[in-house]
């Protein structure tokens, strides 16, 4: 059953630092599919099953679960806190906090970090979805039939290489995402989740039925179930954290922004859980799609990168009903994006409207062109641009290495801080709501100590002072 929620909630409720009559999700559910249509994107699909892949598998997959459940749950309960809590976008939603705390003005700096690192993930997301896009019709015309390896890795190389492509489908997909952006979060965002959502749940279905009748899905569950810790390394630790607060869309604003119209009676802890609960299992379902045909095929599940757009479209090239199957992976792969890229840009939105007093459309119109241009950036670094670097890195490495290796981890370090250590108990106790009983002890344990820690030393390993 949905419960319907109106503004005049938020309105008549003392605890929040709301304004009146601000918008709010129209149910529970409407947040839940939200916030899991952020979390499911390119990362669930694209980038677990190749870093699995690359670090051997089962043992891989356990670390990673365990970083879900001690680090990412945990940091996602305090973001949607927070955002409930300031009611107001990333950067003036932390700033009320801030006041209210009585805490040095250095903290702001939470907010302005998350609103800056979900526009930059934004510039490159638009792209690489783009490719998404762009192998959907390229399976369905039947591109990848009976192609071996060096010729689908020469069509992914002269994706790469065409830059007007690459622009006209970067195009496609940021139009797309302020279309729906721009028709707000009842009229826009909740409807076209409603009905990707379910499109992709289907999809990933059918792809897991398809997978199962390789005759190898046994080999694929058990590549990504059974652990052989031999192949557990240091760094892989590393990755798996990192991935952690990649999957979950933790510390780049769309959590925070979605947390901050979520209504006051929604409970966070079970509401996290489900989320996270949902991204792990569509997660470890992509996997059991793709490993068996990889296997079926007796190709490499440690490509890397390169696993869904060169080694997948050989399979797909090889199996039976290749061509329609591949379209619809690629078609799950672009929904995932979609709903990803919605929530990556509504914080900017709310900011631009709030701060601002912007409309909507032209909110969307100035950051949408802001992006556009990013994106060209992005584009040309992949080819013509290539040479114009800067610490060696392209505009794209840049933006990538900005994003995942420094301002996520350091935006999930000053949350926990701030959410541990500097905020009043009380404040973090009402919103979580509950109490001081045990669950809330270790959530504070975990946001004080271990948090903290295991990011310290993610820095401390990419800065070369720790190896192991
Ligand atoms: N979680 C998304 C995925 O798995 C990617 C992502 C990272 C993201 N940070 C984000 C999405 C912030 C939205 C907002 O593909």
């Amino acid at each position: 059953m949905s419960q319907s929620y109106t503004s005049a909630a938020s309105a008549a409720s003392g605890s929040s630092l709301s304004s009146p009559a601000r918008v709010q999700w129209s149910t529970r559910m409407a947040f839940i599919l939200a916030a899991v249509g952020s979390a499911v994107g390119l990362g669930n699909i694209w980038k677990f099953p190749y870093i699995t892949g690359e670090h051997g598998g089962g043992a891989f997959v356990l670390v990673y679960l365990a970083c879900i459940l001690a680090i990412g749950i945990p940091v996602m309960m305090a973001e949607i806190a927070l955002g409930r809590r300031g009611r107001h976008n990333p950067a003036q939603g932390i700033a009320a906090l801030v006041r209210e705390a009585g805490a040095h003005p250095f903290w702001k700096i939470i907010g302005i970090m998350a609103l800056l690192s979900g526009f930059m993930i934004l510039m490159f997301y638009t792209v690489v979805a783009g490719w998404a896009f762009a192998y959907a019709p390229k399976a369905a015309t039947g591109s990848f039939v009976g192609e071996g390896g060096d010729a689908i890795g020469a069509m992914f190389g002269g994706m790469l290489a065409d830059p007007v492509g690459l622009t006209i489908w970067m195009t496609v997909v940021l139009g797309l995402t302020m279309a729906i952006v721009v028709r707000g979060l009842q009229g826009g965002l909740e409807k076209a989740i409603n009905l990707l959502m379910p499109g992709l749940l289907v999809l990933l279905l059918v792809m897991v039925g398809y997978a199962m009748g390789t005759g190898h899905f046994a080999e694929g569950v058990s590549f990504l179930f059974k652990a052989d810790f031999s192949k557990m390394t240091g760094t892989a630790f590393l990755v798996a954290l990192g991935h952690a607060f990649f999957t979950l869309s933790l510390a780049s604003g769309a959590i925070m922004t979605y947390g901050s119209y979520l209504p006051d009676n929604v409970s966070i802890g079970k509401t996290t859980l489900l989320i996270a609960i949902m991204d792990t299992v569509v997660a470890l379902a992509a996997g059991l799609a793709i490993f068996p045909l990889v296997f079926a095929n007796g190709l490499e599940p440690g490509a890397g990168p390169g696993l869904i757009f060169v080694t997948l479209p050989i399979a797909f090239g090889q199996m039976p009903f290749g061509s329609a199957f591949g379209t619809l992976f690629f078609l799950l792969l672009a929904i995932a994006a979609l709903t990803s890229a919605i929530s990556l840009l509504e914080p900017t939105i709310s900011w631009l409207t709030e701060k601002f007093q912007m409309t909507r459309i032209k909110a969307c119109l100035l950051a949408g062109g802001l992006l556009w241009l990013g994106g060209l950036g992005v584009v040309t670094s992949l080819n013509v641009g290539a040479e114009w670097t800067l610490f060696g890195k392209t505009f794209f490495d840049m933006l990538d290495y900005l994003t995942s290796s420094w301002l996520m981890p350091l935006g999930g370090l000053l949350m926990a801080i701030f959410s541990g250590w500097i905020l009043k108990k009380t404040v973090m106790q009402d919103e979580l709501g509950m109490g001081s009983g045990m669950l809330y002890q270790l959530w504070s344990f975990t946001m004080r100590y271990v948090t903290p820690l295991a990011i310290i030393i993610v820095f401390l390993h990419a800065l070369g002072i720790v190896n192991f």
